[in-house]
């Protein structure tokens, strides 16, 4: 059942960023009133301080932490945001985790024990992962070094994950107490997505797989902090050690539609111009 959207307000976190921003253009279009927030509008998940204004008058809201969402930095915000949104009445809290990660457990326990009608989107890599964020540099040098071996993955577009948290935003509580797994239709290599990037943009694209030590030890050398670095060492020794290589259904059964394919994704970057140095 879909329920009259006209009078729900949705406060947006990370509305600048790759899911924020499109799970405000989704909402828009589904009818809600958005409160974008991120610290360009005084929202910040460091400072408690600037939640309650952000906060006060939405019914719902989506949660997406900066830092990678099993930090602990992540658990305490979520867990404090969340039931400080319950106190003022937004209770349905939708979390962005990722699909397969241990260590999101706790910020996901902190978000079901604040009292909230929660939601917890658990996403597989994003394919936006290759065009915005991080990534993006090397490829715009000509190659890409990951610590991914030949491990498969189901990279999600970001798109689907935004039209996924509007259908439990206006799903009339149908999806509420529910852990809902998502990933794109496709696995595929990090080397193979590089290789459909590179036909994308007719420039020829290296993969070069490193250890996950030796890619945390770039970072460190680049000034991230020993203990980020270390909790990405972490991080992706675990998720890309081939437990995650399966696709989920959750797209299919949330949107009666297939997900979008990386394909069309890297086509539709490329002509945006994402990988031009
Ligand atoms: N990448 C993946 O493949 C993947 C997969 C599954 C789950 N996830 C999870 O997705 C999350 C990241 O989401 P994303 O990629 O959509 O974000 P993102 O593109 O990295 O953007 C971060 C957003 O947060 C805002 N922000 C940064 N620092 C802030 C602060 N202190 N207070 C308030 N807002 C702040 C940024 O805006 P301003 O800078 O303008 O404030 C921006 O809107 C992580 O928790 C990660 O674990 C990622």
């Amino acid at each position: 059942m879909t329920e009259n959207t006209q009078d729900m307000t949705v406060l947006v976190t990370g509305a600048t960023g790759r899911t924020g921003s499109r799970v405000a253009r989704a909402a828009r279009a589904a009818g809600l009133t958005v409160r974008a927030a991120s610290r360009g509008t005084g929202f910040d998940w460091e400072d408690p301080s600037t939640w309650a204004g952000a906060l006060r008058g939405a019914d719902a809201a989506y949660l997406v932490h900066p830092t990678d969402v099993g930090s602990p930095a992540a658990t305490k915000a979520v867990g404090a945001l969340a039931r400080e949104a319950v106190e003022l009445g937004a209770r349905r809290l939708v979390l962005l985790s990722s699909r397969g990660e241990d260590q999101a457990g706790p910020t996901e326990e902190a978000l079901r024990t604040s009292g909230a009608d929660w939601t917890i989107v658990r996403a597989s890599w994003f394919s936006q992962n290759f065009s915005e964020g991080p990534l993006v540099e090397g490829l715009c040098q000509g190659e890409l070094v990951f610590p991914a071996g030949e491990v498969r993955e189901p990279f999600i577009d970001v798109r689907d994950i935004a039209d996924v948290v509007v259908a439990v935003l206006t799903g009339g509580g149908k999806y509420t107490g529910r852990e809902l797994a998502i990933t794109g239709p496709r696995l595929l290599t990090f080397r193979e997505a590089v290789a459909e990037i590179s036909r994308a943009t007719g420039e020829e694209l290296v993969y070069t797989p490193v250890t996950a030590r030796q890619y945390g030890d770039t970072l460190a050398g680049f000034g991230m902090p020993a203990e980020e670095a270390e909790f990405l060492v972490d991080l992706f020794e675990s998720l890309l050690d081939g437990r995650n290589a399966h696709l989920s259904d959750g797209v299919r059964n949330i949107l009666g539609r297939a997900p979008r394919d990386f394909t069309d994704f890297a086509r539709k970057a490329a002509a945006a111009g994402a990988w031009k140095a």
